[in-house]
């Protein structure tokens, strides 16, 4: 009896508590994200199906979704796919180096894709898109790189939380403008990061920013999967000349366990646009960049 009585309970609150949305739907995502990947490799972009106020936008610009990139039948290499079903989105990133005639391709391309969680049609890409001359832009190097690592679906009793995921991704991403935020990342040991083709070893400690009093990171667009526990956060690195950037996090058992960058800044450009800072001990002088100093 008890129980109906609770049952009763519950559903008369129910009617006026605020209805939880239904999740999107994961598969239906997942193969959109799938066929956006084929579209730089079969040319078949009119196919893809979006919706009437569709909006491309290409390392921070809107521009056209056609031409260019999209005409160059490239063969991809390497890809991912996390899929946000709470916002209705997913991220891709992939890697090419070579079109479908073996003429070199370079790109390391992370898009985050934003559909209606009604009918699910498409109403946003928001790629970051790399080539040679993009910070330590090597796709050849970074795909040696990626297909080493482990990103599979984490076991269902080990999943951290959106909020955990959100909190260490934003701490990592706040370390150029505040001080404390280093002790805020939950760092993983070990940790790699894949800072375009660089790659840190086994810590994401390595080169990250010792000038706490930077411009931010600015602009910052989400998409979280739990299931994989990763985040991708799109955003622009105002201290680096205002660059777009990516920045996707992989975390295991509460902690950071891979970390990739794409980011849209000359490689080098300290020396171009700026004054090089004196050189100390016969090593070129660097500042904060990507998302370190691992350039000089
Ligand atoms: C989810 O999407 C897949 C792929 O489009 C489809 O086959 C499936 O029926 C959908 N599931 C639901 C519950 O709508
Ligand atoms: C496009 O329309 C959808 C609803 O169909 C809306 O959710 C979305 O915010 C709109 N997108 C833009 C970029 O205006
Ligand atoms: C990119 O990396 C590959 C593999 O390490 C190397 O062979 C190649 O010379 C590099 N390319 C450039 C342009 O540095
Ligand atoms: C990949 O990572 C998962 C979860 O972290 C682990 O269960 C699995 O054994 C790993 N796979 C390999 C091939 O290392
Ligand atoms: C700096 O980072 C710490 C740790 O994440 C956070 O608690 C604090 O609110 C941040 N300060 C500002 C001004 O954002
Ligand atoms: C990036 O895009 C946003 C939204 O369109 C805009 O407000 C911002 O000024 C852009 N930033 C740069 C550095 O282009």
């Amino acid at each position: 009896m008890h129980y109906r009585v609770l049952g009763a309970c519950a559903a008369a609150l129910g009617a006026f508590l605020p209805v939880v949305a239904a999740e999107c739907n994961r598969t239906y995502l997942e193969s959109y994200a799938n066929d956006y990947i084929s579209t730089y490799e079969n040319g078949k972009i009119a196919d893809l199906k979006r919706a009437e106020n569709f909006t491309y936008v290409e390392n921070n610009k809107t521009t056209e979704f056609s031409g260019g990139i999209f005409d160059k039948s490239l063969v991809v290499a390497w890809k991912k796919t996390i899929v946000d079903p709470v916002e209705c989105a997913s991220f891709v990133e992939f890697i090419t180096t070579k079109d479908s005639k073996g003429a070199a391709a370079p790109y390391v391309i992370g898009s985050q894709i934003r559909h209606s969680p009604g009918d699910l049609s498409t109403y946003l890409i928001d790629s970051i898109v790399s080539t040679t001359g993009s910070w330590l832009f090597n796709s050849t190097k970074t795909l040696e790189y990626a297909t080493q690592e482990n990103w599979t679906r984490i076991d269902d009793d080990k999943l951290d939380s959106r909020e955990a995921l959100k909190l260490a991704a934003d701490a990592y991403l706040d370390m150029w403008n505040n001080k404390s935020a280093v002790d805020a990342v939950p760092w993983g040991n070990p940790c790699s990061r894949l800072e375009g083709s660089v790659y840190t070893g086994t810590s994401c400690k390595v080169g990250i920013p010792t000038n706490n009093n930077q411009a931010p990171n600015s602009h910052r667009r989400y998409v979280i999967d739990q299931a994989y526990g990763s985040i991708s956060v799109l955003c622009i690195f105002e201290h680096l000349s205002n660059a777009p950037d990516s920045h996707e996090f992989r975390m295991e058992n509460g902690k950071l366990r891979y970390i990739h960058t794409i980011t849209i800044a000359k490689s080098g450009f300290l020396e171009v646009e700026e004054p090089a800072p004196v050189p100390v001990a016969g090593r070129r002088a660097r500042r904060g960049g990507a998302s370190s100093r691992l350039l000089g």
